[in-house]
């Protein structure tokens, strides 16, 4: 198993742990490839009842690598590992519950879209800055996100794109519990536990029934935003905001 996840299966829930806490947990198209695999292992293994995805670190994940969307703009095939993730987290058979200790940005958010419980520390921090990068919402956020809150509370997470905190978090419904940093861990195995020891089956047609209503319009809303995503990886003001990013500046639209 790649060094950049770490993963383990105990007691009947699989843990996936992001692993590279000096980029935040900025996922590479290695990465992605690593987390899809092992998703669809933990699916499958008669093993495993929960699927837990985390971090070994502080950070929960700082959204694709910066680098690589640069690279990306020149190959836009290179979308396909994210697309496969998304399509993989997004049609699970099982539970996942996704324990966030701190910043998720960009898909480390949009990925929440697609979990069914959600835990975070009162440390964490949450941004969808798509459009502040000259790019578009991904991973099925410009369906769901105003499904869950209403166009003008989506518009201002998607487009004006700033930071929000925990508290915001779960009064928009995005996670369902925040809890002190120092007992997440504790408390997120105590609740993948009790799901864990929940009828399986039951579990499962549940979690199907509840998606069923938009699981096809979810699978092509999927494709199309990567679509227009890998277009907008070539464009000038992505070009302007990626090269900010990797400059350490503030981007300037003002010539656009
Ligand atoms: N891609 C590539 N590198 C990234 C990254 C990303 N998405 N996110 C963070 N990093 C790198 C930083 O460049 C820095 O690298 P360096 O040590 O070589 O300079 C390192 O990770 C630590 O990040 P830093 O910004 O110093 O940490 P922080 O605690 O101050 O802030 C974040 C953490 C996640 C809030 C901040 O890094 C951030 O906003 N990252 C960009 C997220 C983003 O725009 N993602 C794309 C969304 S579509």
């Amino acid at each position: 198993m790649s060094e950049l996840l770490n993963v383990t299966i105990r007691d009947r829930i699989c843990q996936i742990l992001l692993n590279r806490p000096e980029k935040k947990n900025a996922l590479t198209l290695a990465m992605y490839e690593a987390l899809t695999q092992a998703l669809v292992s933990a699916d499958a293994d008669p093993g495993v009842r929960v699927i837990l995805l985390g971090s070994t670190s502080d950070s929960f994940c700082s959204g694709n690598d910066i680098a690589d969307f640069i690279a990306a703009s020149s190959r836009p095939d290179a979308v396909a590992a994210p697309l496969a993730f998304l399509q993989t987290i997004a049609s699970l058979a099982k539970p996942v519950m996704a324990v966030v200790p701190g910043a998720a940005v960009g898909i480390g958010t949009t990925l929440l879209l697609h979990c069914d419980l959600v835990i975070a520390s009162d440390q964490a921090r949450f941004q969808l800055p798509f459009a502040r990068l000259g790019l578009v919402p991904e991973g099925g956020s410009s369906l769901l996100f105003p499904q869950l809150v209403g166009h003008r509370r989506a518009f201002e997470l998607l487009v004006m794109g700033e930071s929000f905190s925990a508290a915001t978090a779960r009064e928009l419904g995005l996670i369902n519990r925040v809890v002190m940093l120092q007992s997440l861990q504790d408390l997120a195995m105590l609740e993948a536990g009790k799901l864990a020891a929940l009828a399986p089956e039951a579990v499962r047609l549940s979690k199907a029934m509840l998606r069923s209503h938009t699981q096809s319009q979810l699978e092509a809303v999927l494709v199309a935003e990567v679509e227009q995503f890998a277009s907008r990886l070539g464009s000038a003001e992505a070009a302007e905001a990626l090269q900010a990013f990797m400059e350490k500046r503030e981007p300037d639209f003002s010539r656009f």
